[in-house]
């Protein structure tokens, strides 16, 4: 969620900055702004909107070799262009941008208003600025200023401060909230995301929390909030930078859906054990003993990875028997619950930075839990903050709504429920069931991409619509909630997810020609009681899209898809499919901005 880039170095800074907001705009999309410290003064330029808007309302002599950009989303005041980063103080001489929260921004405002600073937003971003100024005495270096600023600070943040009287440099710190340093020839760019960078260098460099950095253009030194220098290597990015490219798909999210296949080749690669009928996780860092000896588990997400976390609940009770739940890592965090030495805690998150995710992990922790994490993003803070865990190994992801990396999590979850089952009482047989039915998934999923075409027209005509009713019945019902939360989140058609059992106990009475139902209808052993649901739904007049892996009769259901039969603990996984197509094909039939959802943001960084 809002995303932090800037560059220092011999050519014009605000071509990078541009393109790498650009890059970074699925972070946060409601406004966006640059500054650059030119002679004479610094040069900013925001405004509410998007950054093609940022780019158009550039002057031409807005020239500089030091700046900083900024895209945000929300959090403290409106979006506007008052409200955009960079923030500066009262004469103009520092400028700040910010992810992140500062806790105690009201009682530093109150303090910095008392001392005469007059406010021009209502973000807490702009103490930053006041306070960096106000530690800018004569003969002061920034990084000083930076880390007296900091000192009287409480909260998170990502970010990276320009000085008019000091363009030699940036001055950069991370707690909580990503930052990267990439480095050049001669140059260097700063991202809170190497999505921004990996055109420009693979070299990067990932401060850790409590640590600041100062960049030139001919390098860097890391410090600590105290000042002792600290030593970073780089590392090498080692996704292809076609990776962050809609490469010739009209969406981000079209391309990831249609990544999937090899993105589960990756989640799967080098996992699975045929010999034993297993699977190897070898980041747990939990032995067999240390396994047997869990007694529950408990699976903390939001929003999809929520979602993705259910149907890994009902993998590890269906194949490893030991009682699992999910629960959003959103509400768990405030209701002080109750954390037991024989519980496994597993955090689920694509980005590894979902703020809500993050402080679970950390009561969970502060009371003696043990937590592994199932994470998209090598080295992000959640990935961390957990004893262990395993890496997804999807790719990035940078559409709003997450496809590739909800399939890959609940493939996790089939390996883990597959390693926990073999060492409790899963058979070897079926054991090596399982391991023959997770290495035909890739192509179960390219079988159902083929029917694109068809979706797309279901999707058009369903989309005409106010809202749409999910329903699944056991293992079919995250697959539901999932269907209902990716219509939503895209295309704005309200769309409610039920059990299929329960319709009747209420929802049943919202039937009707106008609210149309798509149907789960898995060839399992509740097929029967699926179709007596269809039954039901059809006697008052509702419209029925199945799916299925045999189409029902006819006079059950309107329109049918058809997906591969998978072994029935899988098949979750394959129903979830055409679902994330109907979806984004009725967005598209909407004229909705499919990347960029409304209101929504990639990471959600802040409570
Ligand atoms: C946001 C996004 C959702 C996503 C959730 C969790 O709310 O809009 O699409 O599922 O965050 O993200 P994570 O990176 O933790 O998986």
């Amino acid at each position: 969620m809002c995303g932090i880039v800037a560059y220092i170095g011999p050519k014009d800074a605000t071509a990078f900055l541009l393109e790498g907001l650009q890059r970074l705009e699925y972070r946060g999309y409601d406004s966006a702004g640059v500054a650059v410290a030119a002679k004479g003064g610094l040069k900013v330029c925001k405004v509410k909107g998007r950054v093609a808007d940022l780019a158009a309302a550039v002057p031409a002599r807005f020239k500089g070799t030091t700046g900083i950009g900024h895209t945000r989303w929300a959090t403290h005041g409106v979006p506007s262009d008052a409200n955009a980063h960079p923030h500066t103080d009262v004469s103009e001489r520092i400028a700040v941008v910010h992810n992140g929260i500062i806790e105690n921004a009201d009682q530093l405002r109150a303090l910095l208003a008392a001392d005469g600073v007059v406010f021009t937003s209502e973000t807490d971003t702009e103490v930053l600025a006041h306070l960096v100024a106000a530690h800018s005495g004569e003969g002061v270096e920034l990084e000083d200023a930076v880390r007296a600023a900091l000192g009287q600070v409480v909260g998170t943040y990502g970010i990276a401060v320009l000085d008019a009287q000091q363009p030699d440099r940036i001055v950069v710190a991370r707690n909580g909230s990503p930052i990267v340093l990439g480095l050049g020839e001669k140059e260097m760019f700063v991202a809170s995301d190497v999505a921004a960078l990996v055109r420009y260098t693979r070299q990067v460099v990932h401060l850790e929390d409590g640590e600041l950095a100062t960049v030139r253009a001919d390098g860097f030194r890391t410090f600590t909030e105290d000042a002792r220098t600290v030593t970073r290597q780089p590392s090498t990015v080692d996704w292809e930078v076609a990776s962050y490219d809609t490469a010739g798909y009209q969406h981000y999210l079209l391309k990831e859906i249609h990544e999937q296949p090899g993105a589960v080749e990756r989640t799967l690669s080098g996992r699975l054990d045929e010999r034993f009928a297993t699977a190897h996780l070898g980041g747990l860092n939990l032995d067999a003993r240390e396994l047997r000896e869990i007694r529950r588990v408990k699976i903390l997400g939001c929003g999809s990875a929520y979602y993705a976390g259910e149907m890994g609940a009902q993998l590890i009770e269906e194949l490893a028997r030991i009682p699992a739940h999910s629960e959003p890592a959103s509400e768990f965090r405030y209701r002080n619950p109750v954390i037991e030495a024989d519980t496994l805690y597993v955090a689920v998150s694509q980005s590894g930075e979902t703020y809500d995710t993050l402080a679970a992990v950390q009561e969970i922790k502060r009371k003696g839990g043990r937590v592994l994490g199932v994470v998209n993003t090598v080295g992000s803070a959640i990935a961390r903050e957990c004893d262990g865990g395993i890496y997804l190994h999807a790719g990035p992801e940078i559409s709003v709504a997450s496809t590739k990396a909800f399939t890959s999590t609940v493939i996790a979850f089939a390996l883990l429920a597959l390693h926990f089952g073999r060492i409790h009482d899963l058979s070897p047989a079926d054991g090596r069931r399982i391991v023959a039915g997770l290495k035909a998934l890739p192509d179960h999923i390219r079988e159902i991409l083929k029917q694109e075409e068809q979706i797309a027209e279901l999707a058009a005509e369903y989309a005409d619509n106010a809202g749409m009713m999910f329903i699944g019945r056991t293992r079919g019902y995250p697959v539901a909630r999932e269907g209902a939360q990716k219509l939503k989140e895209i295309s704005y058609v309200h769309a409610e997810a039920y059990p299929a059992s329960e319709l009747k106990h209420g929802p049943l009475a919202l039937i009707s020609p106008e609210l149309p139902t798509v149907a789960l209808v898995p060839d399992d052993e509740l097929l029967d009681k699926n179709l007596t649901t269809l039954g039901e739904i059809k006697a008052r007049s509702g419209r029925i899209l199945a799916i299925a892996h045999r189409t029902p009769e006819a006079k059950l259901i309107d329109h049918c898809l058809l997906v591969p039969k998978s072994e029935p603990e899988l098949d979750p996984l394959l129903l979830n499919i055409p679902l994330q197509l109907l979806a984004y094909y009725a967005a598209v039939a909407l004229g909705r901005d499919v990347d960029k959802p409304r209101n929504l943001a990639k990471s959600v960084t802040v409570e």
